[in-house]
């Protein structure tokens, strides 16, 4: 009865008028449910931007997006403030203007391409009452008594948001790349698997797999099920019972609306869509390595540094979408190409070798297989593993062997074929690079109007009441008054830190919560410029970064409030003197370096601003109830002028982890942390102070010992004597290589703390460092010794091109 009206009032409210360009005029877009009987094409809803449908509170909406060009369209579901659309009806064909979306009084529900229906529901004949976009983001299909008939949620595309279940069955599908392959994820075999979509599908990650996740009470189980959580992806058996978990952001605000993309790289990203939130996507990924996704680098080449792609010597540049061998080839017309050894390729862990024994028999096999065009060889365990496609390799971890490629390939029409390639690929490379040309100058173009646009909106949010623009945004730090903040701390009774920019005091909230309260000294800001810095140091979320909590901004008093971090700072665990019950072990103190490290990769190149730490030492990087390691302070240099930060940094007795562009007057940029780095990772290693007079004079100058020691073979010299440790962990002297690379002099050779992460992780061979000009100056000599072992272009040289801005700021946006 309510619903006749309703479709009643509808139709009369949706009195097409047709003007003579054709266009019409619906009203403002449908709330919540249609009932059956309504249509909607593009062109009637142009003016409401083909929108056609809101969910109750308008988080949502339904309606004809632009697809490829402006003359055709999909039907989109879209997150409104965030224009993220979160499930698509027509991926595959895209619709016109005039092409209807209807809702039968049958039921069924499709949507129209001509005679052709590009997409349905296929209800016909189910006793459906009403279409209703949930404020969830679900599109779903009423029947009686509110029985849920058909959903959206039941058949994503690409992207699931919080709330959303993906049971057994479903599956994600990434829209193609440029060589039209896309990538799929499934629950299959009780596992959730991530894979290429090949003619024979190669599965390139699994939880099972994946280290990083939680494990839960019954974690052998079945996955059946998972969810986007808080801030974590939660899998279910059968029963719902929690298996395991796996954690993708720090921040577990309530409100957060997440969505999960499965991208055309292959890449799952956690993007974060609640209102006033920048879309920038969570540093954690799946996979964690982006060259071990299929299709990084393109097919055949080598994929290594996580972001370096290299066609190998023996194909010429021929990398790229092979074509498949289509059988007719002659056995005898058929040979195999050497393509590089010490490879490893994502799809290995995956599936089983087709035969073991030696390399000819391995080729053989191929051979006489029609549907084989790669082969990978171990020759240490004989696995031959057969392929029909491939993807990109990766380079091998460099303490195995790896293994061995061959390709097949046909040389019937050799000489003549080959130049015509060389033809056509000359007129493709030119065609290439003008259409490069053009895309760049139009996308700088873009670029330089939006940073026009962007700078508007910026000076108006300065003219509002400064008091209620923070609270405006959701998401970001708590304002404190001071006297919250003084009860919480006893009056700032119990001081447990002094850093470069204040005293630090521990607090208790009434919940009981424990806080780090740090009371900034010497901050010449306004309130204005305090609180832009503060929403930028609280947008900032990482594993690996202390969390800002709240702020106070009240008369004179500046104040940050941090989460508190249960076992205090590095420094009390790796001094001389500390207690022989406090040493860290080995594992310990390397997962502390490795972890510093990626917060502060975070903060120089994967955050929305690049932020220069500036004050890296020991006192810094806390630790949790768990010893994992989270840098602190960042974003405060900001507060402070170049001039004020080295009086305080000096006046606290940090001098010694400085990089000596601070004195020579040099720029100061993210390279200066590495330096500071480099120095904190030499005193984790060696468990002392870098300059310690108390030490024999030939040791009191740490860093130059260990170039010493390093230089003679010796790096258990450098070692804390205190440590047990495992002759054969080659983490050792990895760490100490990588110290003394970060601590040149030269702030060109110092690696950017991304690499400085890789090398940590073993993921790529670490040239014997330079000695540092500071200590005797052989480093232009050393310099060449760095063109790799196994061939590759890697030279330090290639560290600084990007690295290297002399007008860069300190952090911040402006
Ligand atoms: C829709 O929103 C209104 C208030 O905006 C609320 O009263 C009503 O209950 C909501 N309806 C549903 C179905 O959520
Ligand atoms: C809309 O409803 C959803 C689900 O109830 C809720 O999470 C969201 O905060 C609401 N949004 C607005 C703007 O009220
Ligand atoms: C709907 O509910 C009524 C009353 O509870 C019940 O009699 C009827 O069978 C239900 N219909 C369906 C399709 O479940
Ligand atoms: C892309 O692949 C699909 C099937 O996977 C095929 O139908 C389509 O023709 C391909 N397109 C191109 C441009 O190769
Ligand atoms: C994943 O699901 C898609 C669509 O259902 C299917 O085509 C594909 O074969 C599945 N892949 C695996 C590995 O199960
Ligand atoms: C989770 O359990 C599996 C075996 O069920 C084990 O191999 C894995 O190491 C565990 N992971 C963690 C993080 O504890
Ligand atoms: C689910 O629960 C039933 C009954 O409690 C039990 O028999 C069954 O083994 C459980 N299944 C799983 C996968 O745990
Ligand atoms: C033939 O090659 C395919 C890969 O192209 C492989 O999956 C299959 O196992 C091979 N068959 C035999 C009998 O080795
Ligand atoms: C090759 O096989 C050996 C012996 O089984 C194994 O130890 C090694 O890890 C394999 N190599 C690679 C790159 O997986
Ligand atoms: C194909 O190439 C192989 C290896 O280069 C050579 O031995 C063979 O004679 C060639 N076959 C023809 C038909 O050219
Ligand atoms: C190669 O080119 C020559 C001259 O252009 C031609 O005579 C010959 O038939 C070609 N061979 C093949 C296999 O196409």
């Amino acid at each position: 009865m309510e619903l006749m009206s309703f479709s009643a009032i509808i139709r009369n409210l949706c009195f097409c008028v047709l003007l003579f360009s054709g266009t019409c005029f619906c009203g403002p877009p449908l709330v919540g449910k249609i009932p059956p009987g309504f249509q909607a094409s593009q062109m009637e809803w142009v003016d409401q931007s083909g929108r056609f449908l809101l969910s109750n509170n308008s988080t949502f909406s339904l309606g004809f997006y632009t697809g490829v060009d402006v003359a055709t369209f999909v039907l989109n579901i879209i997150h409104i403030d965030s224009a993220q659309a979160i499930w698509t009806a027509n991926r595959r064909q895209l619709v016109g203007s005039s092409d209807k979306f209807v809702f039968e009084e049958n039921g069924n529900v499709y949507l129209k391409k001509g005679n052709d229906n590009a997409w349905s529901t296929y209800t016909a004949g189910e006793k459906v009452t009403a279409m209703e976009l949930l404020d969830s983001g679900n599109l779903v299909l009423l029947g009686e008594n509110d029985t849920i008939l058909w959903q959206s949620f039941s058949s994503p595309t690409d992207t699931l948001v919080s709330g959303q279940e993906f049971t057994e069955g479903m599956s994600l599908k990434s829209f193609p790349n440029t060589n039209n392959m896309s990538a799929y994820l499934n629950i299959s075999l009780g596992d959730l698997i991530l894979s290429a979509g090949y003619r024979t599908p190669q599965v390139y990650w699994s939880m099972k797999g994946d280290s990083r996740r939680t494990n839960f009470s019954n974690s052998n189980g079945n996955v059946h099920s998972v969810v986007l959580g808080l801030n974590s992806w939660n899998f279910y058996d059968q029963n719902k019972t929690l298996l395991w978990q796996f954690v993708f952001s720090g921040n577990s605000d309530p409100s957060a609306l997440w969505a999960a993309i499965l991208g055309p790289n292959g890449m799952i990203t956690f993007v974060n869509l609640q209102k006033g939130k920048s879309r920038t996507a969570e540093a954690t990924r799946i996979p964690e390595n982006s060259c071990s996704v299929p299709e990084y680098c393109k097919p055949y080449e080598i994929c290594y540094f996580e972001s370096w792609c290299q066609c190998p010597p023996a194909l010429n540049g021929n990398c790229g979408p092979q074509p498949l061998s289509s059988c007719s080839s002659s056995y005898r017309s058929v040979h195999f190409a050497y393509i590089a050894e010490k490879l490893d390729y994502f799809a290995l862990g995956f599936v089983t070798p087709s035969l073991k024994s030696n390399v000819n028999a391995c080729i053989e096999a191929c051979r006489s297989n029609c549907s084989c065009n790669v082969l990978l060889f171990n020759s240490s365990s004989g696995h031959c593993f057969l392929f029909d496609q491939i993807g990109n390799f990766e380079r091998s971890d460099p303490s195995l062997n790896g293994y061995v490629s061959y390709m097949k390939v046909s040389n019937i029409s050799g000489a003549n074929g080959s130049k015509n390639i060389k033809k056509e690929a000359i007129v493709i490379a030119v065609i290439i690079f003008a259409t490069v040309v053009v895309i760049a100058g139009l996308a700088y173009i873009g670029f330089w109007y939006h940073q026009k646009k962007k700078s508007l909106p910026d000076y108006s949010e300065e003219t509002l009441e400064e008091d209620n623009f923070l609270d405006s945004l959701s998401g970001m730090p708590i304002r404190f008054s001071y006297g919250d903040l003084s009860r919480a701390t006893k009056n700032f009774s119990s001081k447990i830190g002094q850093g470069g920019f204040g005293s630090v005091y521990v607090g208790v909230l009434a919940d009981g919560t424990h806080l780090a309260v740090k009371k900034l000294e010497g901050i010449g800001q306004g309130k204005k410029e305090f609180r832009a810095e503060v929403s930028i140091i609280g947008s900032i979320h990482h594993v690996h970064l202390v969390k800002l909590k709240g702020f106070c901004a009240e008369g004179p008093h500046r104040l940050l409030v941090y989460e508190f971090m249960g076992k205090g700072s590095l420094d009390k665990w790796i001094s001389k003197k500390c207690e022989a019950s406090k040493i860290l072990d080995w594992n310990t103190r390397f997962d502390i370096a490795l972890g510093t490290a990626k917060g502060l990769a975070y903060l120089h190149e994967e955050c929305e601003v690049k932020i220069v730490h500036c004050d890296i030492k020991p006192e810094n990087v806390l630790l949790d109830d768990n010893f994992a390691a989270k840098v602190s302070d960042f974003g405060l240099a900001k507060l402070m002028s170049r001039e004020e930060s080295l009086v305080y940094t000096t006046l606290r007795g940090t001098r010694g982890y400085l990089a000596p562009e601070w004195i020579t007057n040099n720029p100061i940029s993210e390279k200066s942390d590495v330096y500071s780095y480099g120095m904190v990772l030499l005193e984790i290693i060696g468990g002392r102070k870098n300059y310690d007079p108390a030490e024999s004079p030939e040791k009191a100058h740490f860093p130059s010992y260990a170039f010493k020691m390093l230089e003679e073979g010796k790096p258990q010299e450098i070692l804390d004597s205190r440590l047990e440790f495992d002759e054969n962990d080659e983490r050792i002297v990895d760490a100490i290589k990588v110290s003394l690379w970060c601590i040149q002099d030269e702030m060109h050779l110092r690696p950017p703390m991304t690499k400085v992460v890789q090398m940590l992780e073993g993921l790529c061979a670490i040239p014997h460092p330079p000695i540092s000009s500071q200590f005797g100056s052989q480093a232009s000599l050393s310099f060449y010794k760095w063109s790799s072992e196994d061939g590759t272009s890697t030279r330090p040289t290639n560290w600084s091109s990007d690295a290297f801005q002399s007008e860069i700021q300190l952090s911040g946006p402006r």
